[in-house]
């Protein structure tokens, strides 16, 4: 269980910055059966490409990852374990910031070689706005520059100032939905992670899509 007050960091940097990168949000013994499940899930051929039938073709060049959706009805301890970190970090965010976030949605992510996730906004463009706050808890054991994959991050600001982030294992990035623009560089190797959104009330009882970009 993580203590009381070890999420003062990332409280901290989204107060003062909108975003957050941190290490260690989930232990090490956590993190490794986390990341060893979504390898296994993949394998096994349980993710599914994000992009849907529904969308425009040239939407279908926008993202190359596929996903299954995670929830707290899931067999695995490593999932409902995770998703209980998320919810004790919603309390201290709704406590301590007064957000009003009323759950979280999430899935594993898989992208293959080559694949990106061009620059976009996590809100449906024209769907309800529930999404607050992104989440990005990465899984890849043993990455380095050269793999690629970073999340650049778009900071708000004169100077287009770009922060990029490597996807590796046991790193938790949060950012306000509605600010950062964002994307996926494209990756040299297979690269996995736990994506997710801290969402207000919804009436949706499923969600739909990962998010369909508005620009
Ligand atoms: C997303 C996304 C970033 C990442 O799934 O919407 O932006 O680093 N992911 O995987
Ligand atoms: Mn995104």
């Amino acid at each position: 269980m993580t203590q009381l007050g070890s999420f003062d960091p990332i409280v901290n940097d989204l107060s003062l910055r909108g975003y957050s990168v941190s290490e260690g949000f989930l232990s090490t013994t956590h993190i490794a059966a986390l990341a060893k499940l979504a390898l296994t899930r993949q394998r096994e051929g349980h993710l599914v490409q994000a992009r849907t039938g529904k969308m425009k073709p040239e939407i279908e060049l926008l993202r190359g990852d596929s996903i299954e959706w995670l929830d707290e009805h899931s067999a695995e301890a490593s999932v409902i374990d995770c998703l209980a970190e998320f919810d004790a970090l919603r309390r201290i965010l709704n406590q301590q910031l007064f957000m009003n976030l009323h759950e979280v949605e999430s899935h594993f992510a898989f992208y293959p070689p080559g694949a990106v996730y061009r620059k976009h906004l996590d809100r449906f463009a024209n769907g309800p706005q529930h999404r607050q706050l992104s989440l990005v808890l990465y899984l890849n054991e043993g990455w380095i520059n050269a793999d690629g994959g970073a999340l650049r991050l778009h900071l708000d600001g004169p100077t287009d100032e770009r922060l990029d982030i490597s996807p590796t294992i046991g790193r938790l990035v949060l950012f306000v939905s509605s600010r950062f623009w964002h994307e996926v560089l494209p990756t040299n190797r297979d690269r996995l992670s736990l994506t997710g959104w801290f969402r207000t009330r919804s009436h949706l009882s499923q969600p739909t899509d990962a998010g369909t970009p508005t620009e």
